[in-house]
C-alpha cells in the first residue's frame, strides 16, 4: 500500500486505534425460526451460512447497543470519550426518524463536545463513515473520530416471510480513528452506485419492511464486491496475496465465499462472522472486525481489506493497516 496521497506533506496518518462491538441479549437461533416458519436449520445454514442472530427487545434501544460498542472501541484504543471530536453513526434503523442516533450515543458515552452525525448508505454506511473519519484526521480538522455501524433490522423485517425473516439481525460495531505515527494507516477507498436497480432491495417509509429480489441481489453483490475489491487493491498498489484479512459485508456466507474465490483469497483469511450475527447491514463490517481481533486474525500492522454492497445499489471498498504504527502518544491523547 502506498503512502500517497499523504506522503508529500505533514498531514497526519489516519489509523484505526480501537474496535468494539455489542449485540442485544435476545438470541434467536435457527431452531427458534423453525418453530414458527416453514423453514429448516439445514436450509438456512446451507443457503446462507447463518446459525443465529440477535434481536432487540421491546425495552431496548439501538442507542444503548451502539453506545456499548463505541465505549468498547474507546477502551480498546486506550483513549477517552471526552476527547472524541466527531461521532459518525451509520444506520438505516435509528430509534426515531429524527433525531438521528448519534446525539443519543454521544450523550451516553460521555462525549460532550463531539460533532454528531448519522449517515444512511445501507450496508456500505460503515465504510463511508470510515472514509470520512480518515479525511477528518488526515486534514487535521479532528484528532479523534468514532465511526459506528448500528442496526436494528428486526424492526424492518417481515417476520412472516421465510425468505427474508431468517436473514437479518441486530447489533453494533465501532472503531476509533485517530492520527497514527507515519505509516500506512487507512488507505484510499472506492465507491460506486447503480440506482436503476433501487427497486431490487428497499424498504418504504410506511410500515417499513425490507423487500428484495434475493437472487438478483446475490448476483450483483458478488460481481460488484469483487470488482470494488480489485479496484481498491489496485488503487493502493497492493496485491490480493498481501492482504492479511478480508472482511466483506456479512449478508450470506456463499456471497462472501464467491467473492473471496474470485479474488483468490484463501478462506482462512476471510471473515464468516455472518454465522453468528446474520446480516446486520451497516454494523456487519465493524462487528466482523471486532470478532477478527478477538480471534487473533488482526494484529497491529495486519493489512485488512473491506468491501460492502447493499441497497441503492451502493458498493464500497477500503483498505487499512490495522492499528498501524500506534504510538504511546496517540494512545494517550
Ligand atoms: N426456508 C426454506 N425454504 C426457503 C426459505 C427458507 N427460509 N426461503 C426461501 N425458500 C425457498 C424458496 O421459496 C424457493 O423455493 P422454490 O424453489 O420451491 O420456489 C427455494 O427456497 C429457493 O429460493 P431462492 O430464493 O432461489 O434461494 P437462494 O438460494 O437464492 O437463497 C437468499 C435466497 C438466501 C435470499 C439469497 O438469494 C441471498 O442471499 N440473496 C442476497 C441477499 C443479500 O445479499 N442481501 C443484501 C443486502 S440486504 C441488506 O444488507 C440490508
Amino acid at each position: 500500500m502506498t503512502a500517497s496521497p499523504r506522503s508529500g506533506g505533514e498531514r497526519p496518518t489516519p489509523t484505526i486505534l480501537g474496535v468494539g462491538a455489542a449485540v442485544p441479549s435476545q438470541l434467536i437461533t435457527n431452531a427458534d425460526l423453525v418453530a414458527r416458519l416453514d423453514t429448516s436449520d439445514e436450509w438456512i445454514v446451507r443457503r446462507t451460512g447463518i446459525r443465529e442472530r440477535r434481536h432487540l427487545r421491546e425495552t431496548e434501544t439501538l442507542a444503548e447497543i451502539a453506545a456499548a460498542a463505541c465505549t468498547d472501541a474507546i477502551i480498546d484504543a486506550g483513549c477517552s470519550a471526552a476527547g472524541v471530536d466527531h461521532l459518525i453513526v451509520a444506520t438505516i434503523t435509528p430509534d426515531r426518524l429524527t433525531p438521528g442516533l448519534a446525539p443519543a450515543v454521544a450523550a451516553r458515552i460521555g462525549a460532550p463536545s463531539a460533532g454528531v452525525l448519522d449517515i444512511n448508505a445501507a450496508c456500505c454506511g460503515f465504510l463511508y463513515g470510515l472514509d470520512q473519519a480518515a479525511a477528518l484526521i488526515e486534514s487535521g480538522r479532528a484528532r479523534s473520530v468514532l465511526v459506528c455501524g448500528a442496526e436494528a433490522l428486526s424492526r424492518i423485517t417481515d417476520h412472516e416471510d421465510r425468505a427474508t425473516a431468517v436473514l437479518f439481525g441486530d447489533g453494533a460495531g465501532a472503531v476509533l480513528v485517530g492520527p497514527g505515527a507515519r505509516g500506512r494507516g487507512i488507505g484510499s477507498f472506492v465507491f460506486g452506485y447503480d440506482d436503476t436497480l433501487a427497486d431490487t432491495l428497499y424498504a418504504e417509509r410506511e410500515g417499513p419492511r425490507l423487500r428484495m429480489a434475493g437472487q438478483q441481489v446475490y448476483r450483483h453483490a458478488v460481481h460488484r464486491m469483487t470488482e470494488a475489491a480489485q479496484e481498491v487493491l489496485a488503487a493502493n498498489g497492493v496485491s490480493a496475496e498481501e492482504v492479511d484479512y478480508f472482511v466483506a459485508h456479512q449478508a450470506n456466507a456463499r456471497i462472501v465465499s464467491a467473492v473471496a474465490d474470485a479474488l483468490g483469497v484463501p478462506h482462512e483469511k476471510v471473515s464468516f462472522n455472518v454465522e453468528w450475527t446474520a446480516n446486520t447491514s451497516a454494523a456487519s463490517i465493524p462487528l466482523a472486525l471486532a470478532a477478527a481481533q478477538r480471534e487473533g486474525h488482526l494484529q497491529p500492522g495486519s493489512l485488512v481489506a473491506m468491501v460492502a454492497f447493499g441497497a441503492g445499489f451502493v458498493w464500497a471498498a477500503g483498505l487499512a493497516a490495522w492499528k498501524d504504527n500506534m504510538t504511546e502518544t496517540t494512545r494517550s491523547s
